[in-house]
């Protein structure tokens, strides 16, 4: 018989392998509680809105259940349900009355999302009201910016395009929003609107920028929400190669230079490693967009009986969060907000 003899350093990994056991950990709902590393809380959340003129109706959106379009007084319902479960911000869209090549109807201080935007402070004046600055929801064409032809190619012009966000970015911010938010894209509009809202006495007022937006299929859905398709080409001269990574944190790195106060991922879930370098690179608030193709995707699987909607909603804004988001704008906010209080 051979007696089996382990050397001094084997005998005491062995006995750690028996020891070690992380199902300790999970042995109870108790257990996991105490020892969950990331909690998604309702106030980390901002919840989308679409505005319509009081002259149009409440409308749902095919393609994303459970989000409509909202008349102002609508909207300032469903900021109250919102605020009552303990969300805190607003992101605010609008459709306006008209559209033209420029997106003048964007700068109107009787437009959806100023009216909605004094509407929603005055009734709930605790809640942050956030405006999304972009021109494709108010121009004819559909682009989130001027339209010139150079050898009978068009194209977004950059620097037509920058006074005309300025523009829009001031009279929300007249109108009470406690941040605007350049969706847009052009280069140096960040620094360009942080001196127009400068200039005016507005310098209160932040930036939550749009610094790492891709061009994505994902915006799919929200295109059929705000009416804003482009109606010729695509985004691709202006919003980022999905494939690039160091470009997005180049990206970010400028709109904190020219005076960004919280920098932003889109979409959030193909992008999870962006969030994560972005976190650890910069010390500014990291929001993340879970944009509709990502929620669409969850509510037409769930529709089937698929997957389990709720559960895997958790799931992704954990993961969102677990990246390195501190904000998470999503549609699924309400819903979320909800099922924490239950
Ligand atoms: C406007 C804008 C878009 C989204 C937010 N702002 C669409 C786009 O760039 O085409 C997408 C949001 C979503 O898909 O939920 N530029």
């Amino acid at each position: 018989m051979t007696t089996k003899t382990l050397s001094p350093t084997n005998e005491i990994a062995a006995k750690e392998t028996l020891t070690r056991r992380p199902r300790r950990l999970r042995r109870s709902d108790g257990i996991r509680a105490l020892v969950r590393e990331t909690v998604v809380r309702a106030e980390d959340l901002i919840y989308p809105l679409f505005v319509v003129p009081n002259s149009r109706a409440r409308a749902p959106i095919g393609s994303m259940p459970g989000v409509e379009q909202l008349r102002v007084r609508e909207a300032v319902d469903e900021a109250k349900r919102a605020y009552d479960l303990g969300v805190r911000a607003v992101l605010l869209f609008g459709l306006p009355e008209f559209k033209d090549g420029i997106g003048s109807s964007s700068w109107d201080p009787s437009g959806p999302v100023q009216q909605a935007t004094e509407a929603i402070k005055r009734s709930v004046p605790a809640m942050t009201v956030m405006a999304d600055v972009c021109l494709c929801e108010y121009t004819d064409h559909g682009h989130c910016g001027v339209i010139v032809e150079r050898n009978g190619v068009k194209d977004v012009d950059n620097d037509q395009t920058l006074p005309l966000l300025m523009k829009q970015a001031i009279s929300f911010a007249a109108a009470g929003a406690d941040f605007v938010a350049p969706s847009d894209m052009m280069d140096g509009r960040i620094g360009a609107i942080r001196r127009a809202l400068d200039e005016r006495g507005l310098s209160e007022v932040g930036i939550m920028a749009y610094s790492a937006k891709f061009a994505s299929g994902f915006y799919g859905p929200f295109r059929e929400a705000a009416e804003s398709a482009p109606q010729f080409g695509d985004r691709r001269t202006y919003q980022m190669d999905p494939a690039n990574a160091r470009e997005a944190l180049h990206e970010m790195q400028l709109d904190v230079e020219e005076g960004a106060d919280i920098i932003m991922v889109k979409p959030a879930l193909s992008y999870l490693d962006i969030i994560r370098q972005s976190r650890d690179q910069f010390p500014l608030p990291i929001a993340a967009y879970n944009v509709s193709g990502e929620y669409s995707m969850v509510k037409a699987a769930a529709e089937r009986g698929w997957i389990d909607g709720p559960r895997v909603t958790q799931e992704i804004l954990t993961s969102i969060k677990r990246a390195g988001a501190d904000l998470i704008i999503t549609y699924h906010a309400v819903e979320y907000a909800r099922t924490l209080r239950e």
